[in-house]
């Protein structure tokens, strides 16, 4: 099992380049099953996308992936299609449940593993399936499977769904682009990655437009020529590298190849919370200030603070003279990584969905264990500004979803090893 070893305290400087956006690659992916050729740029090459690309092989698509170059080229000839999801892919990434609204759409049937429980929260699917009811799916579960079938084809209608849920207004998406007539999706998600599905969504021909929460689709006939698609750059891997600038650059560490104008409340709250933050029309400049400011926080969907931050966050509250807290709003389970920050001296109390962090805290290496993806983010953060040195146990979690790490982390000066 592979370990991250990372020795503190050292002044973190320097250039850090963002990688393309898993949260919009993986959409954007599935989406590609309703096409016949495309030609993806930036993907980000990290586990999460890899499991994707086994499911699309499994269904029937050709793909090639160009390392070097972060290029995935995806081919459908309509051959030998299997219109189905194994469990063994989904269960290690819930983004599979994707494939079911292109799979029902394009071909009229579709049988997608439940992708289960995971450790931030029970994480159901029922606004995804009521989305695809009201498109006029008829829907089964069977041992443990989701069953899905139109025979006829879906039809068009008016969707309101009764909370905010990423997936599910990306499945929606997908699942109305071929769907007969006026698809009307109302309180949608409306994340920048959402944005990125639904211009790829227009180059394959479907007529979409977003105003507020409401997403408006007519569906038309899908292209069938060569789409080329350069995804959108990961903000939460942005907001990741500006809370370790935030931590520890006093020079200052400058993060390039983003846009600010998708992390503008992270910059928001950064700025009260006293952090030097410098936006520029393609990077921003980041340096720590030692007198920084208690905050409270909640997590909300887009254009809120995201739930994706909320641990690198936290480590930088514990930085923080007085007591912060931070509400968790969207998933029920999500402070996995507060036991692993206290056994690193942070002084962190849980109340029902409120984290109470009380700082500045002394931080000292420890033995720890990463449990979800952006939790063993959170770890690597801490390490940065402990004392000693700071192990990280399974990593795993960390390859599903930042690219070169600890590369990116050693070019700033980071002395960062993984064994
Ligand atoms: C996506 C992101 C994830 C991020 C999350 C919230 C991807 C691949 N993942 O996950 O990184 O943390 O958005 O920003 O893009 N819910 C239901 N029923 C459903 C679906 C969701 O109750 O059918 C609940 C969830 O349990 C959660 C909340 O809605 O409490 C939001 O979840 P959702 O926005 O769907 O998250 P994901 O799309 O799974």
């Amino acid at each position: 099992m592979q370990k991250l070893i990372i020795k503190g305290k050292k002044e973190l400087s320097g250039n850090i380049y963002i990688s393309g956006s898993k949260n919009a690659s993986l959409p954007i992916l599935a989406a590609s099953i309703l096409a016949n050729k495309v030609y993806l740029k930036n993907i980000p090459l990290v586990k999460d996308i890899f499991t994707m690309v086994e499911l699309l092989k499994f269904i029937g698509l050709k793909i090639k992936i160009n390392k070097k170059k972060n290029i995935i080229q995806i081919i459908n000839k309509e051959k030998n299609i299997n219109t189905s999801a194994p469990y063994k892919l989904v269960k290690t990434m819930r983004a599979g449940i994707l494939v079911l609204g292109s799979l029902l759409t394009k071909y009229g049937k579709a049988k997608v593993s439940l992708p289960g429980g995971c450790a931030i929260g029970t994480r159901p699917v029922d606004l995804h399936l009521f989305a695809l009811k009201k498109l006029g799916a008829k829907l089964k579960i069977k041992d443990g499977y989701i069953l899905a079938e139109a025979k006829k084809g879906l039809k068009g209608n008016l969707i309101k769904f009764p909370s905010i849920s990423v997936g599910a207004t990306e499945n929606a998406l997908l699942a109305s682009c071929m769907a007969k007539g006026k698809t009307v999706l109302k309180n949608c998600a409306i994340e920048p990655e959402i944005e990125d599905l639904i211009l790829f969504l227009k180059k394959l021909g479907s007529n979409i437009s977003l105003r507020g929460r409401t997403i408006t689709i007519l569906s038309k006939k899908i292209k069938n020529s060569k789409i080329n698609h350069k995804v959108i750059f990961d903000r939460i891997e942005l907001g990741t590298y500006m809370i370790a600038g935030a931590l520890a650059s006093k020079k200052g560490l400058t993060i390039k190849r983003i846009d600010p104008k998708f992390v503008k409340s992270e910059i928001g709250i950064l700025k009260k919370i006293g952090v030097y933050v410098k936006k520029n029309r393609n990077s921003i400049m980041i340096k720590k200030n030692n007198k920084l400011k208690k905050m409270n926080i909640i997590t909300k969907p887009y254009p809120g603070f995201p739930t994706d931050l909320q641990a690198q966050l936290m480590v930088l509250l514990t930085q923080v003279e007085g007591v912060s807290k931070i509400k968790e709003d969207i998933f029920e389970n999500r402070f996995m990584h507060v036991p692993e920050l206290r056994r690193m001296g942070a002084q962190i109390e849980i109340k029902d969905r409120t984290a109470i962090i009380k700082g500045p805290a002394k931080l000292i290496g420890a033995e720890v264990m990463a449990t979800d993806l952006r939790a063993s983010v959170s770890l690597v953060l801490a390490g940065l500004v402990s004392e000693n040195r700071t192990i990280i146990n399974r990593i795993y979690h960390l390859d599903r979803g930042y690219e070169f790490l600890e590369n990116k982390l050693k070019k700033c000066k980071v002395n960062i090893s993984r064994i």
